[in-house]
């Protein structure tokens, strides 16, 4: 099998109780379906990581956080540090487009946590897409590119990176990019890593995320620069997020 990350951002969703039950549905669906073999990650709300943790326990299925700030401990009222997460979570969800919107994050400040997760030993998701003017005006590469860069510029290799391309035309809209346009950002942030990085960066995941369902990831998984996919509405139902992961696994078996 050819390597395959599923990741689901619950967003702002879920309470500690019903995100238990979400994800002991999710791991009992994948249980059934042996789709194992998958990295499969859950991002619940942090209110909700020890208990979701706990379901997932020796489950195979790995946990993410949604966000960090980029400091070990201190008067940041309100924030998680990477230490914090680590104890329950491998993964952190990094410049997403909804915090970079909403919360007003530089490239500069996203990477001050890609770097401060990595040295907690989290792994970092670092998610870049471009809007809808900006693809209008055909610099969606370029400035993919540039968020890429940025986010990784405090990184001395790209070990344990995962990189998520989200078009933010395309979340939540129920209108996915192509598979077309899709591999051709992807491949586009690939060699950019590949130039900032060497080789060894070459295989580091690089996921598509916006509007994906249990129909549109096999086009999306065919492609040889989708790696998998980072899943916001249809991770929150464990049917069709479990439909993701394994109609995603068969294509890539
Ligand atoms: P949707 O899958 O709901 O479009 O969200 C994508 C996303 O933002 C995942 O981080």
């Amino acid at each position: 099998m050819s390597s395959l990350t599923i990741i689901g951002n619950w967003k702002m969703n879920t309470t500690p109780s019903t995100a238990r039950i979400l994800a002991a549905e999710i791991r009992d669906r994948l249980r059934t379906d042996g789709e194992t073999d998958t990295l499969v990650v859950l991002c619940p709300p942090a209110i909700a990581l020890e208990s979701v943790s706990g379901a997932l326990n020796g489950s195979g299925i790995a946990v993410g956080v949604q966000n960090i700030y980029p400091s070990t401990s201190g008067a940041f009222t309100g924030e998680v540090s990477p230490q914090m997460a680590r104890e329950l979570a491998e993964f952190v969800i990094v410049g997403h487009s909804e915090r970079r919107e909403l919360f007003g994050e530089s490239d500069e400040f996203v990477g001050r946590k890609v770097a401060a997760a990595s040295e907690a030993g989290l792994r970092p998701i670092l998610c870049v897409g471009e809007s809808l003017d900006i693809r209008r005006s055909g610099h969606a590469e370029r400035f993919v590119s540039d968020q890429l860069l940025e986010g990784v510029s405090r990184l001395d290799n790209a070990s344990g990176l995962i990189v998520a391309y989200e078009p933010v035309w395309a979340i939540g809209t129920g209108e996915s990019a192509t598979p077309e346009i899709t591999q051709m950002m992807l491949a586009t942030l690939r060699h950019a890593l590949v130039s900032r990085f060497g080789e060894q960066a070459a295989s580091v995941p690089h996921l598509y995320g916006g509007s994906v369902n249990a129909d549109n990831i096999r086009d999306l998984v065919r492609q040889p620069d989708i790696d998998g996919a980072l899943i916001g509405g249809a991770s929150l139902s464990a049917e069709s997020f479990a439909a993701i992961v394994k109609n995603a696994a068969e294509i890539c078996a």
